[in-house]
């Protein structure tokens, strides 16, 4: 199996590392258009290779794209990152441009290719990169719901004073610091709901923090993180190449479902060979549903943008 990830950035970098690490291609090409980076990158990630003891083959590439040919799967982080007081929706002017650029340079080499999108603002750059491409629904995956969730069992587990491998807890809306939804009615330690066990203070905290997420990490670190989105791209791969079945939040193509249609948003899909396979419903309350819709309302703006670029 052969994997792209275009970008050789922080995530992009730190999502090749991840692949590699759990031995998930034969081959992994790393792509960026800044001279040298993407292949100085891949031969430090190939050094490794005997103290980890993976045997992906790893090699980097500028901007040349015949190099991706026959991936399974291309996961695209080009773009700007954004800087502390930055929204991800204040990215669209600069990264729509590069991520339609790049998802049309993939497809002319990996025309099967399933196609993960983690470049923000996540849920519009889906939008237009299903759009641009035309492929069908089920190849295009936006990650932001697989790492908000992520973040969001983090916040529960400092609470709870838990493991986070233990927590189901899902994030679905966009990818924005007022878009997302943490349902916390909906997660569970174990089998048991955490609502259980916190109260409702600890809980509009909770719900609070994770959707400020990122944008704490940026504050603190002075741009966008990576580890955790790094991961959660990997994380995605995996469900792919092996065909996992795994439950993630993803933006996807919605048609009707959680009554929303010609958007892509956050919703609990299963991960499989053939991208994302199904959407669960979750059957929403009239509270949680209202904020689903305010959500994609927002969204819909953000696609409305695209229009004037
Ligand atoms: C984040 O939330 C990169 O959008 C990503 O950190």
């Amino acid at each position: 199996m052969k994997v792209t990830v275009v970008g050789a950035g922080a995530v992009g970098a730190t999502c090749a590392d991840n692949i590699a690490r759990a031995a998930l291609a034969q081959e992994l090409v790393l792509l960026d258009i800044k001279e040298g980076l993407a292949e100085g990158k891949a031969q430090d990630m190939m050094q490794t290779a005997a103290l980890l003891g993976f045997d992906t083959r790893i090699t980097g590439s500028t901007n040349d794209y015949s190099k991706t040919a026959g991936s399974s799967v291309v996961v695209i982080t080009s773009g700007i990152p954004r800087k502390p007081g930055m929204t991800r929706e204040d990215l669209i002017g600069t990264n729509a441009g590069i991520v339609k650029g790049v998802a049309e340079n993939i497809l002319k080499y990996s025309p099967d290719a399933i196609i993960i999108v983690i470049s923000n603002p996540m849920d519009t750059m889906t939008y237009l990169a299903l759009q641009s491409t035309g492929l069908p629904k089920h190849r295009i995956i936006g990650m932001g719901g697989t790492l908000d969730s992520a973040r969001f069992k983090y916040q529960l587990s400092q609470h709870l004073g838990c493991s986070p491998a233990d927590l189901n807890a899902v994030v679905v809306g966009g990818h924005g610091d007022t878009t997302m939804i943490p349902l916390i009615r909906h997660a569970t330690w174990n089998s048991a709901p955490v609502t259980n066990f916190l109260t409702v203070e600890q809980q509009n905290q909770i719900v609070a923090d994770t959707m400020v997420g990122g944008a704490t990490l940026t504050k603190l670190i002075g741009t966008s993180a990576w580890y955790a989105p790094g991961a959660a791209g990997a994380a995605l791969v995996e469900s792919i190449l092996r065909d996992e079945k795994k439950l993630f939040t993803c933006c996807v193509s919605l048609d009707g479902e959680y009554g929303q249609s010609d958007i892509c948003l956050g919703v609990p899909v299963v991960i499989g060979k053939d991208g994302w396979e199904k959407i669960l419903d979750f059957q929403l309350n009239d509270e949680e549903q209202a904020a689903f819709n305010k959500s994609a309302d927002a969204v819909r703006n953000m696609n409305e943008v695209l229009k004037t670029l």
